[in-house]
């Protein structure tokens, strides 16, 4: 037997179709067509190789779930594979009588996505006029519904001025967790990191007024917090590992570790259209590429630090360091580390008059 651990979690990026525009969208700059995307007998079949091969939970992704047809019959056929499911959404297309089908197919739990705590900034960052309203119409729908429901606010240089009003409008909805997430460069975000990136003082205080908060809100809301990584001098442990707990799949079917995988020239990915998902979780040298730590070079191989972080994070590593073997340029010991403080510094100069390119699925 491989001592390669079963994955728990799987992404499935539904459709890259979306209503909104967010400039931090970290899709890549190629979306894939409605027709390439995976039929629902192909989920479906998917679905129940993930269960068989170990997967607890499946997080149903996109750009906006809601935009699938089928949605309902792919919440459905998980459930029926013995999957817990989350639905990642913008509230965007959801109506009262869809969210009652999804409940009634089984579906487990909700996460919304909120672009600004309110309608002014929610719909100019969103891209999308009457967003906002919309929003808070299906929260209330989810409340009465009883799902279980997380919100996930992508707070940037424009909103993070918001944040004690998200971590409220998580208290008034009933969210049992919020996702604090500060912006994460990858895909077509990278073409917004002077209009979107905070200051060095701006997430320095949203670390502040986390901590403050889980103290606070103790037994009350859980909050998850994804720090600047700009500014910040240890990496994240992205993906919590390489292949080692979770992974995702593209519209089109291809599998990858990570979102922006795709960025990493030399892997090649395989498809769920010719491949099972036991056979690419094991045997796809993609997904073992950096798996555990033989490929870790210095700084990491002799690090103290390695277990707890991984070296960080492979695609960013590869962006601004140029190698994705090497270190995450977040840490202080990265030789590449003082090049990403000086871009931070350049785009955080730029960010007062920079306009914001929006993503627009075409
Ligand atoms: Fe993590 Fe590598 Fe930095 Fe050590 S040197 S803290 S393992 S990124
Ligand atoms: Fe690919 Fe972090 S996004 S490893």
């Amino acid at each position: 037997m491989s001592r390669i651990p079963p994955p728990m979690a799987m992404l499935a990026e539904l459709t890259h179709r979306c209503p909104l525009a967010c400039p931090y969208c970290s899709n890549p700059l190629e979306l894939e067509a409605q027709e390439r995307e995976l039929s629902t007998e192909d989920w479906t079949r998917v679905f129940a190789e993930a269960a068989e091969l170990g997967v607890l939970q499946l997080h149903l992704s996109g750009g906006e779930p809601a935009t699938r047809r089928d949605l309902t019959d792919l919440v459905r056929a998980a459930r029926e594979a013995g999957l817990y499911t989350n639905l990642i959404t913008s509230g965007i297309g959801l109506t009262r009588r869809r969210l009652e089908e999804l409940d009634t197919a089984g579906l487990d739990h909700v996460q919304l996505s909120l672009q600004g705590m309110d309608a002014e900034l929610a719909d100019r960052i969103g891209g999308y006029k009457g967003g906002f309203a919309r929003k808070m119409q299906v929260a209330g729908w989810i409340g009465e519904i009883g799902f279980p429901l997380t919100l996930n606010a992508v707070l940037h240089r424009q909103n993070l001025h918001q944040l004690p009003r998200a971590l409220e409008m998580a208290q008034e909805m009933g969210a049992r967790r919020i996702e604090v997430a500060i912006v994460q460069f990858y895909g077509w975000a990278m073409k917004n990191r002077a209009a979107l990136m905070p200051t060095r003082e701006q997430a320095r205080e949203a670390e502040a007024l986390v901590a403050e908060a889980r103290e606070s809100l103790k037994g009350k809301l859980v909050i998850d917090f994804v720090p600047a990584d700009y500014h910040g001098d240890y990496p994240k442990r992205c993906m919590n590992g390489w292949g080692s707990v979770g992974l995702n799949i593209a519209p089109d079917g291809l599998v990858l570790p990570c979102h922006a995988a795709r960025t990493i020239p030399h892997l090649e990915f395989w498809t769920v259209r010719d491949r099972s998902l036991r056979e690419i979780w094991y045997d796809n040298p993609a997904f073992n590429a950096y798996r555990g730590d033989d490929w870790m070079k210095e700084p990491c191989r002799s690090c103290e630090r390695k277990a707890i972080d991984l070296g960080g994070c492979r695609c960013q590593a590869l962006a601004i360091a140029g190698d994705p073997a090497a270190a995450d340029p977040v840490c202080v010991k990265s030789p590449a580390h003082a090049k990403m403080r000086a871009m931070a510094e350049a785009f955080n100069a730029e960010g007062e008059s920079a306009e914001l390119t929006y993503r627009h699925y075409a």
